[in-house]
């Protein structure tokens, strides 16, 4: 095979260099510049799946400029997976030659759910699992575990991107699963696998033949430290959506989040459990993040959210106790750390409350993550009541940003999160004033509208 022509690629900003550099010249980062094999020009020759596949565009020769009208209604097609959580978090079931890339940290359920869904797909749409990782001794016993039909499944043990898209020509299925992408390589190249050249050009190889055959690909990624998917940040680029299991490693509770997603609303989440029986949908997921108290309890306070197209009750905790620091500490798991600083400022400026000799901690429970402002006024509530040792009223929920001058502003979906609230039971809801229906009340649930930070305190004394 004649060498192909190789550049180096910055994984940090993505800009390109022709020679191997310590610093990227672009972002001025160290150490990221990584090989990657360069494309061969267009038009030198039309691959071989493009031949095959009657793709529209290739078929004819060189893709045409197309009247939108007549493309609408063909594409797009949807096959609902049968597991409802999964679907939703898709946008509403699996798109045609989609590429989507699973992310989570080891033994969180990735490769558990992916064979699930090729279970309940298997009835109606070929499919092959290949594993990087596994043998298929291993894929199978897990099959049999989690008692899914053994007939259609149908698996390949192989770590050579050509050859297995070799396979994939041959057989056609509708749905390939990649498990996973680091174990994959490319015959172009020398590095090691699971090295970021390595994983780019196999998920590039990947994506093509998805494009090019209509066929839904699924690749595993393996997180790193820090969050991020391994390997180059072109990869999240180069799928159509990117799918994040989150969840504590003690809880058997799971969420899968769309970080990212064409073809349909990110933040998205669905809900699952991790049984014998492999992972089992959440049908109500608002009472799982509420942590089960005996009674009220200092430090507690639940929110109202909206992630993705849902609104979920989450339980925001805070713990503000004596500092012997002299820079007292700020902790925050689930939601943003420099939100806390900003929050307990305002607090201080516009609630008459200090902090600042005190250590404050505050976790979403669940192990979930919350990225909206709506956590604001909760979170502050959650920590004039630990601070207070004080808890808040009983059967009371709370949502609404707070701006820098002590107003609590409007969030989006008001209406929608006050009746999730009604529904499972909740009395009192502090919400500002923008969110609150005209009748100042939700069913049960009287609304107390709040403009300033003060009178939101004042609510809940
Ligand atoms: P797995 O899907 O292998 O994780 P990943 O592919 O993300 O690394 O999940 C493995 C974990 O799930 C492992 O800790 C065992 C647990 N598990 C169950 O509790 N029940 C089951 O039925 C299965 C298959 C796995
Ligand atoms: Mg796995």
């Amino acid at each position: 095979m004649a060498k192909a022509r190789t550049a180096y690629v910055c994984t940090e900003c993505g800009a390109e260099h022709s020679k191997w550099q310590g610093q990227c010249i672009e972002c001025g980062v160290w150490n990221t510049l990584s090989e990657i094999v360069l494309a061969p020009a267009p038009g030198a020759k039309a691959s071989v799946g493009a031949q095959r596949s009657g793709y529209a565009g290739h078929a004819a020769g060189a893709p045409r400029i197309t009247p939108l009208i007549t493309v609408a209604l063909t594409t797009e097609a949807r096959t609902q997976t049968g597991i409802g959580e999964l679907d939703r978090v898709l946008g509403g079931g699996l798109v045609q030659g989609s590429v989507v890339l699973v992310g989570g940290d080891p033994g969180i359920g990735k490769s558990t759910l992916l064979l699930q869904m090729l279970g309940t797909l298997g009835a109606h749409l070929s499919s092959v699992y290949v594993t990087g990782e596994e043998s298929l001794a291993q894929v199978a016993a897990r099959a049999q575990r989690l008692g899914l039909p053994l007939e259609p499944l149908q698996a390949l043990a192989e770590t050579c991107i050509e050859r297995i898209l070799e396979q994939a020509m041959a057989m056609r299925p509708r749905v390939l699963v990649i498990d996973s992408i680091q174990t994959i390589w490319t015959e172009l190249l020398t590095a090691a696998p699971g090295s970021v050249s390595q994983v780019r050009e196999s998920a590039a190889k990947l994506t093509r033949f998805a494009k090019e055959t209509a066929t839904s690909v699924f690749l595993v990624g393996h997180v790193t430290k820090e969050g991020g998917i391994a390997g180059p940040r072109v990869l999240e680029h180069m799928v159509d959506a990117v799918l994040y299991f989150e969840g504590e490693s003690g809880s058997r509770f799971r969420v899968l989040r769309a970080f990212k997603n064409r073809f349909g609303a990110v933040n998205e989440l669905g809900v699952f459990a991790m049984s014998d029986k492999g992972l089992r949908e959440v049908p109500n997921p608002s009472a799982i993040f509420l942590s089960a108290h005996a009674g009220p309890t200092p430090g507690s306070a639940v929110m109202v959210t909206r992630e993705g197209t849902r609104p979920l009750l989450v339980e925001v905790q805070a713990l503000v106790d004596q500092s012997s620091l002299g820079n007292p500490r700020r902790v925050v798991l689930g939601l943003e750390q420099n939100r806390l600083a900003m929050l307990l400022a305002v607090l201080h400026r516009h609630g008459g409350v200090a902090a600042y000799d005190q250590d404050v901690f505050v976790n979403v429970v669940g192990g979930i993550r919350v990225q909206e402002t709506a956590a604001d006024l909760p979170v502050l509530l959650a920590v004039l009541s630990s601070l207070r040792d004080r808890p808040l009223p009983e059967q009371t929920v709370a949502f609404g940003e707070v701006g820098l001058s002590g107003e609590i502003r409007p969030v989006p979906n008001g209406e929608e999160r006050l009746k999730e609230a009604a529904t499972h039971g909740f009395r009192r809801a502090v919400v500002p004033k923008g969110n609150a229906p005209k009748k100042g009340r939700v069913g049960e649930l009287e609304v107390i509208a709040v403009e300033r930070l003060s009178e939101a305190i004042d609510a809940c004394r």
